[in-house]
C-alpha cells in the first residue's frame, strides 16, 4: 500500500522535474505542482488527471438497433499539465478507429492491456498546443452499461455507475473527475432519446436530438434511454417520462414529486440542476433508482398503485445534493453518496409524508442493515467499515447495506448529538460550500470536527468506530415505531396460534407493516400457514412488489408452490438485483437449484450485465 502510494505521486514529481531540466520557466514548476495535488489517486481509473484532464465532452453518436451498436465520435476539451505528452481515458471493450486533434490531424494512440475489472487504457500522445481531441469508435454489442430491449418497442437504456460508462464512451472514468457536455444523438424515427441534461419532452420527427448539460459532472452520470416513451408534468420543474402504457399509472403514483422537490430545498438549499423528472424504464432495469442529473432512472416496480414506493424518488432526488453536487472521491468513499442520500431521503419522507411512516421506513432500514451486516461480517469483516478498501475488486463489491443504511445511522446519531438545528445548518453549509466538488472520507473528518463537533461530541459519537471500524458500535441510533411493534406483536400471536390468519389486521396495514409482517415470519413457518394468509389476503396477486418480493422469498423457503408461477413470471420479467440475489439464493438453500436453473435460463436474456454479472456468480454460470 504504503509503496503504492509512493509510486502515485512521485510520477508527477518525476514529470515536473523532467520539465525543469529541459529548460522551461522556474514557476512552471510551482504549477505543475499544485495541479499535481488536485486529484486524488482512483484506483478504478487509468487516467492521470494530474498530468491532463477533460474539461467538456462534445459527443455525437449514432444509435443502432438492429447491430446493438453505438457509433460515437467523443470530442473532449482537455487541460493539461506543463510538459504534458500524453492524456490517458478509460475504455472497456470499445474499438477506436482514429483519434483526431481540433485541428484534425491523426493523433498517435494505444491501446493498453486489458484487465477484467477496468477495461483497457486509451493513451493518446499530445502536445502543449492539443486542447482538443476526437475520438471516433464504436460500441461492442455486450457492452456493460447497455441494455437492448427488444421486442415490439425497442428500447435502450445506459447504466453507468460505478465504472460502466467507459463501456459506451471513452472517459476518464473517475468520480472526482467533472465535465460539462453537449450531445449530438441520431435514434430510429419515432424513438425519444433522453440524457442526464436539458430533455425534449416530445418525439421529434428525424430521430436527431441534441442535449446540454452545463454543470460539470461525473462520468458516472451519464446516461442515456432511447424508446417509445411519453411525457407527462408534475409540476413546474417535475415531469415523468413512460412508454404509452404506464403514463397514466406513472403520474398518479409520482404526483408528489415537486412536493418532495420544495421540502428538500427547505431542508438543504436550491435545487441545482434546474429541472427534475422521472424515466420509468422497462423492468430489466438492474436497479430500483439511479440519480442521474435532470432525469432519474427508475424501475417500473416501484408503481404500485398507492404511492406507498416513493420513498425511492426521494432517495434519488436527495442525491443531487449527496452525490451530484457533493460527490464521493473514490467509491472507497462510496458510503459519502449513498448513506448521506438515505439520511436526506428519510427527512424528505418525515417531511412529506409524516414522522409515523418515515420512522417505519428507518426500522426497515435497521433489520435489513443487522441481516447483511452479519453476512458481510462473515466473509470480509473490513467491508462494515464506511471506509472501503476496494483495490484490486469491482467497485460494485461496496455496494451494500454498510454504505446506506450504516451510513444512515452514523448521520443520525450526529443529529441526535448535536440536535437538529445545528445539524441541519452544518448540513445546508456543507453542501453549499462543497458543491461541484469531490468529498474523501478524511477531508469530510476534517470538515465536521472543525466545523460542527465538539471533542467531547467527538468522543460521545465514537466517530472513528463509525467510519474506520467494523459492524455496529453499540451507540447506534434506536428507532421506535408502535406501529412496527403491533405488527412484531402480532407475528409472536399468530405464529403461538392465539391470533388466528383471519383476524390479522392485514387490510390495514400499509406496505411497511406488511413488509415487516412477512420478512420476520419464523424460521419454517411451512407451506399451510402461509396457504393461510394466501386465501385470507391473497398475496401472491399483490400489486405492491415490495410486498411480493417478501411473500415470494417465503414462499421458496417454504415450497409453498402456489406462488411458484408467479414466483417464475416476477423473475423472467423483473431485472432489479436487490429482488434476485435473494430469490434465486433462497433456491439454492433449500434445495431447488434446478428450479433456480431453468428460471435463470428463460430470465437471463432479459437481464442487464449488472444483475448476470451477480447471478452468474451465484448460480455457478461462469
Ligand atoms: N446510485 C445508486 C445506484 C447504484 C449504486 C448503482 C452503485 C451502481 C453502483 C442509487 O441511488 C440507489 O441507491 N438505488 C437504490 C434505491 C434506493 C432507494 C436505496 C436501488 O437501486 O436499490
Ligand atoms: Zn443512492
Amino acid at each position: 500500500m504504503r509503496i503504492l502510494h509512493l509510486i502515485y505521486f512521485a510520477l508527477p514529481l518525476l514529470l515536473a522535474s523532467c520539465m525543469a531540466s529541459s529548460g522551461e520557466e522556474d514557476n512552471s514548476n510551482q504549477e505543475t505542482s499544485d495541479m499535481n495535488s488536485k486529484y486524488a489517486k482512483d484506483v478504478h481509473s487509468f487516467s492521470e488527471p494530474n498530468v491532463a484532464v477533460v474539461k467538456h465532452l462534445d459527443w455525437a453518436a449514432e444509435i443502432n438497433f438492429d447491430t446493438k451498436i453505438i457509433h460515437g465520435m467523443a470530442t473532449w476539451t482537455l487541460e493539461q499539465a506543463e510538459g504534458a505528452n500524453q492524456v490517458i481515458f478509460d475504455t472497456k471493450g470499445l474499438s477506436v478507429m482514429s483519434v483526431k486533434d481540433g485541428a484534425g490531424n491523426d493523433l498517435e494512440f494505444k491501446i493498453g492491456d486489458s484487465n477484467e475489472i477496468l477495461g483497457q487504457a486509451l493513451t493518446i500522445n499530445i502536445t502543449a498546443e492539443t486542447n482538443l481531441v476526437t475520438i471516433d469508435y464504436t460500441t461492442s454489442p455486450d457492452a456493460g452499461a447497455l441494455l437492448w430491449v427488444e421486442g415490439s418497442s425497442p428500447f435502450l437504456f445506459t447504466q453507468s455507475q460505478a465504472i460502466l460508462a467507459r463501456t459506451w464512451i471513452p472517459c476518464q472514468d473517475s468520480p472526482g473527475i467533472r465535465f460539462t457536455y453537449d450531445a449530438r444523438v441520431k435514434v430510429p424515427q419515432g424513438l425519444m432519446a433522453l440524457m442526464s441534461a436539458e430533455n425534449p419532452q416530445a418525439v421529434v420527427p428525424q430521430g436527431a436530438y441534441s442535449f446540454k448539460m452545463e454543470q460539470p459532472i461525473p462520468s458516472y452520470l451519464m446516461a442515456l434511454a432511447v424508446g417509445n416513451v411519453e411525457f407527462r408534468p408534475l409540476g413546474e420543474r417535475c415531469g415523468v417520462y413512460a412508454v404509452p402504457s404506464l403514463i397514466e399509472a406513472s403520474a398518479y403514483e409520482f404526483a408528489e414529486t415537486e412536493e418532495m422537490l420544495i421540502a428538500a430545498e427547505k431542508l438543504y438549499g436550491e435545487y441545482a440542476w434546474g429541472r427534475y423528472d422521472l424515466l420509468i424504464l422497462p423492468p430489466a432495469f438492474p436497479f430500483g433508482g439511479m440519480e442521474n442529473p435532470r432525469l432519474t432512472f427508475a424501475t417500473p416496480t416501484i408503481i404500485a398503485g398507492d404511492r406507498s414506493l416513493t420513498a425511492l424518488v426521494a432517495h434519488e432526488m436527495a442525491h443531487s445534493w449527496s452525490g451530484n453536487l457533493v460527490t464521493n472521491s473514490t467509491w472507497d468513499d462510496f458510503w459519502l453518496n449513498e448513506g448521506f442520500t438515505v439520511y436526506f431521503e428519510q427527512r424528505i419522507m418525515e417531511a412529506v409524508y409524516g414522522r409515523e411512516i418515515s420512522e417505519m421506513l428507518g426500522l426497515l432500514s435497521y433489520q435489513g442493515l443487522v441481516e447483511e451486516e452479519k453476512e458481510i461480517h462473515e466473509h470480509h469483516a473490513a467491508d462494515t467499515h464506511l471506509k472501503l478498501d476496494l483495490a484490486g475488486r469491482d467497485p460494485d463489491d461496496g455496494m451494500s447495506a454498510i454504505a446506506y443504511d450504516k451510513g444512515y445511522f452514523f448521520l443520525r446519531l450526529c443529529e441526535e448529538t448535536v440536535g437538529r438545528e445545528r445539524w441541519d445548518a452544518f448540513l445546508k453549509t456543507y453542501f453549499q460550500s462543497n458543491a461541484f466538488k469531490v468529498m474523501d472520507t478524511e477531508t469530510f473528518v476534517d470538515y465536521i470536527t472543525s466545523n460542527l463537533l465538539s471533542e467531547a461530541e467527538v468522543g460521545s459519537i465514537n466517530l472513528n468506530a463509525w467510519i474506520y471500524g467494523p459492524g455496529i458500535p453499540d451507540n447506534c441510533p434506536v428507532v421506535k415505531s408502535e406501529r412496527i411493534e403491533a405488527v412484531d406483536k402480532a407475528i409472536a400471536d399468530w405464529s403461538n396460534g392465539t391470533l388466528k390468519s383471519a383476524d390479522l389486521n392485514w387490510n390495514n396495514w400499509v406496505y411497511q407493516e406488511r413488509y415487516r409482517f412477512l420478512t420476520n415470519l419464523p424460521d419454517n413457518v411451512g407451506a399451510e400457514r402461509l396457504a393461510e394468509l394466501d386465501k385470507n389476503f391473497k398475496i401472491t396477486e399483490t400489486g405492491n412488489n415490495e410486498v411480493l418480493f417478501a411473500w415470494l422469498e417465503q414462499s421458496v423457503l417454504n415450497s409453498y408452490l402456489k406462488a411458484y408461477p408467479r414466483l417464475e413470471t416476477f423473475l423472467v420479467n423483473v431485472g432489479r438485483r436487490k429482488f434476485l440475489t435473494p430469490l434465486y439464493s433462497a433456491m439454492l438453500k433449500t434445495g431447488q437449484a434446478d428450479l433456480a436453473k431453468s428460471i435463470y435460463e428463460k430470465a437471463r436474456p432479459n437481464y442487464h450485465s449488472v444483475a448476470t454479472g451477480t447471478m452468474d456468480e451465484l448460480l455457478g454460470m461462469e
